[in-house]
């Protein structure tokens, strides 16, 4: 059986290994996605939009994430291959420590061995609190659909001098407290590439070019089923693929090759 653990994501980066990761939401996917060796099962917020509709992350709530993390832990129960699970802790969930203890329980009583939190410098503490208390966190910069009011709609972040420098700084302060894998989204792959060549944690990239530790997308842009918009950074695996599985190994194989993503999927 091979488990991957936040150690074994260090290694792989240490040994110029690339590593996968793919949004999951109900059990048989998340079992398809671990037969093909993917590294790491996100059960992302993303679910807002691509299972429910909607056309945010923001209306997300604690019940949904508790119970797509619960039979997405169920699917991958009876699976050779671990992969790490990651689930989103969801929309004004972590912003007061006492709801985020209580809330990151109840993601971890789900199945989740790791959760994500959105933002930089106002974590610190959030982050040193939750390590402290043993749930591995993953954080979350660049664009963070989770404040796409603020940011004025889902734009690439750090074009300029003054966010690139801003989300080089939140980094390095986020590791510092804690965080053992980033979620780096729609930065210029400059940027992502001096980053993750700035610290010893997997960074995981979507729309961040080719050069950071990890890649992750979601499932069913990956598939060619989302409808509406296609962003730049997503491939549709289904293309080239007969079916649902070999899309999969497919992605795990371009992603560790080097052939996925390319300049044709990332940002200047
Ligand atoms: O919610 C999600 O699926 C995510 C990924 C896009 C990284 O956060």
């Amino acid at each position: 059986m091979k488990k991957v653990t936040p150690s074994t994501l260090e290694k792989m980066k240490l040994a110029g290994e690339k590593s996968t990761c793919l949004t999951a939401y109900d059990a048989t996917f998340a079992h398809q996605i671990a037969a093909a060796g993917v590294d790491m099962v996100l059960v992302g917020d993303s679910l807002g939009m691509v299972v429910q509709g909607l056309g945010t992350t923001v209306p997300v709530t604690m019940e949904n994430m508790e119970y797509h993390t619960r039979v997405v832990a169920t699917g991958l129960k009876s699976s050779e291959q671990q992969p790490l699970l990651i689930a989103d802790m969801p929309y004004m969930s972590y912003a007061t420590l006492e709801q985020t203890y209580r809330n990151a329980a109840r993601l971890m009583q789900a199945g989740a061995q790791m959760v994500k939190v959105e933002g930089g410098e106002w974590l610190l503490e959030t982050i040193r609190g939750l390590s402290e208390r043993g749930i591995p966190v993953c954080g979350h910069l660049g664009l963070t659909p989770q404040s796409v009011d603020a940011l004025g709609g889902f734009k690439v972040q750090g074009r300029d001098a003054k966010v690139a420098k801003k989300i080089k700084a939140d980094t390095l302060a986020l590791v510092d407290a804690g965080i053992r894998l980033l979620v780096l989204e729609c930065v210029p792959a400059k940027l992502a590439a001096e980053i993750t060549a700035s610290v010893n944690i997997t960074i995981i990239g979507i729309g961040a070019g080719p050069d950071t530790d990890a890649q992750v997308l979601v499932l069913h842009d990956m598939l060619g089923i989302t409808h509406g918009f296609k962003p730049r950074f997503v491939k549709n695996f289904m293309e080239e693929a007969n079916d649902i599985p070999a899309a999969f190994t497919a992605y795990v194989k371009q992603v560790k090759s080097g052939e996925f993503p390319t300049s044709e999927h990332s940002f200047e």
